[in-house]
């Protein structure tokens, strides 16, 4: 069983490359589902049919299947009880009904959907790959912790609870709030559960892979820097970088030529940041990639001879311990031309990251790193190179 998560800023080509990666799976041989919860459709737009929101068999394919997954449907379905329980403790508050259930639909509620799914098809064990063509941001990842951060604690307090739902009653006009009645408090003991299983999928490497896409411009590295820090706080393991839209190399014309040695630029920066992990490139394609036939000629290109379905990399990029001194961040570094680092010149805070020059024999290096949120409250203590590793201590 397999489950690939791509993730990268709006219109960097996740859904086509979820598309793409599902059908080289299908043709190796696996039974493959992509789930996608894009509002816009975008994957019954890629495979030039009607994507339901159950699995739904593409033609002429023999072991391809997709979804698109309708949140709102979800939750009116199977978490509908939770959500009239939120709505009535925020109407109970003065808030209008409206205004309750816009409230009541939590942010990030469609991948959290989305990822809520992902339980139900691995236990239906019908799928040997799932391509998740979900989760637009770092932040979504949070919701895949969740269940450690509630953790066993929450579940036991709220089945502590049931067997008191009735008495709870009895004190409401008292405390002035709806208690949760036994039908909610049942249904949330079933989601931690259901939450609980999802991250013991979602952190085993040789299962789960999150896959970075960036287009080589100024926006999209810096994003996934952070997603891939997120990542590995939270345990989950990156494979793959991919950077989509590259500009081929053919293209001699000399308009392009600004957005040509700009995106060698971007390039370079990308395989630096994402180091140590393996960074492909795939070609801007000279149309919008819809259709079976230009999905399986952009996987080709993609993945060539490779199973799609390998894990490219195990291993935590950015580790990040606590001591009772505080904390320690250890960054592998890419070697730039296979020069020698020689020595720290500069390490400061800029913004959410760090800035650090370090002196190489071939010139200065700048590298940006991100931070885990908790080092913004603490002191910058020092920083070293050992073995082409940046270790950088933090204080309380
Ligand atoms: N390599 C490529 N060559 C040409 N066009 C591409 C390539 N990759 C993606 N596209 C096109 O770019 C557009 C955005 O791609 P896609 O919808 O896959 O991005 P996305 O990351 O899923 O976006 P969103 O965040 O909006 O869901 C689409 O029109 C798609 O056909
Ligand atoms: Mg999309």
């Amino acid at each position: 069983m397999r489950i690939i998560f791509y993730t990268g800023k709006g219109g960097s080509g996740k859904s086509v490359i979820s598309c793409a990666t599902a059908l080289k799976l299908s043709e190796l041989g696996y039974e493959t589902l992509v789930i996608s919860s894009d509002p816009a459709h975008t994957i019954s737009d890629a495979f030039e049919m009607q994507v339901q929101y159950i699995p739904t068999k593409i033609e002429d394919r023999d072991k391809l299947w997709a979804i698109q997954v309708d949140p709102l449907r979800e939750v009116r379905e199977k978490y509908g009880v939770i959500q009239e329980y939120i709505v009535s403790l925020f109407k109970s508050k003065g808030l209008d009904e409206v205004l309750a259930y816009e409230i009541a639909a939590l942010p990030n509620m469609t991948e959290f959907v989305s990822l809520l799914k992902v339980v139900e098809f691995v236990e239906s064990n019908n799928y040997d790959v799932i391509v998740l063509d979900t989760v637009p941001s770092g932040e979504a990842l949070k919701n895949i912790y969740l269940p450690s951060l509630l953790g066993s604690t929450a579940a036991k307090l709220i089945k502590m609870m049931a067997p008191l739902a009735n008495i709870a009653k009895v004190v409401e006009p008292i405390v002035g709030v709806p208690t949760p009645s036994k039908e909610v408090i049942s249904e949330d003991i079933k989601l931690l559960e259901i939450l609980g299983r999802l991250k013991n999928i979602i952190v085993n490497r040789e299962v789960t892979s999150l896959r970075l896409i960036a287009n080589p411009d100024a926006f999209s590295i810096q994003n996934l820097r952070r997603t891939h820090l997120l990542a590995n706080l939270y345990d989950i393991n990156v494979d793959l970088g991919i950077m989509n839209k590259v500009i081929p190399e053919k293209v001699r014309d000399s308009y392009f030529k600004g957005w040509k040695d700009a995106q060698e630029k971007y390039l370079a920066e990308a395989e630096a940041a994402f180091h140590p992990l393996p960074v492909k490139r795939l070609r801007l394609f000279q149309s919008e990639v819809k259709g079976l036939k230009l999905l399986s000629e952009l996987g080709d290109e993609l993945f060539r001879d490779e199973d799609p379905a390998r894990v490219y990399f195990v291993g935590k990029a950015i580790k990040v311990t606590e001591s009772d001194l505080g904390l320690e961040v250890v960054v592998p570094l890419p070697l730039p031309f296979a020069s020698k680092y020689k020595e720290l010149c500069e390490v400061e805070r800029a913004g959410e990251d760090l800035s650090v020059v370090i002196s190489t024999d071939i010139g200065e290096v700048r590298n940006f790193i991100p931070l885990p949120t908790i080092a913004h409250i603490m002191k910058l203590d020092h920083a070293k190179l050992l073995n082409d590793e940046l270790h950088i201590y933090f204080i309380h």
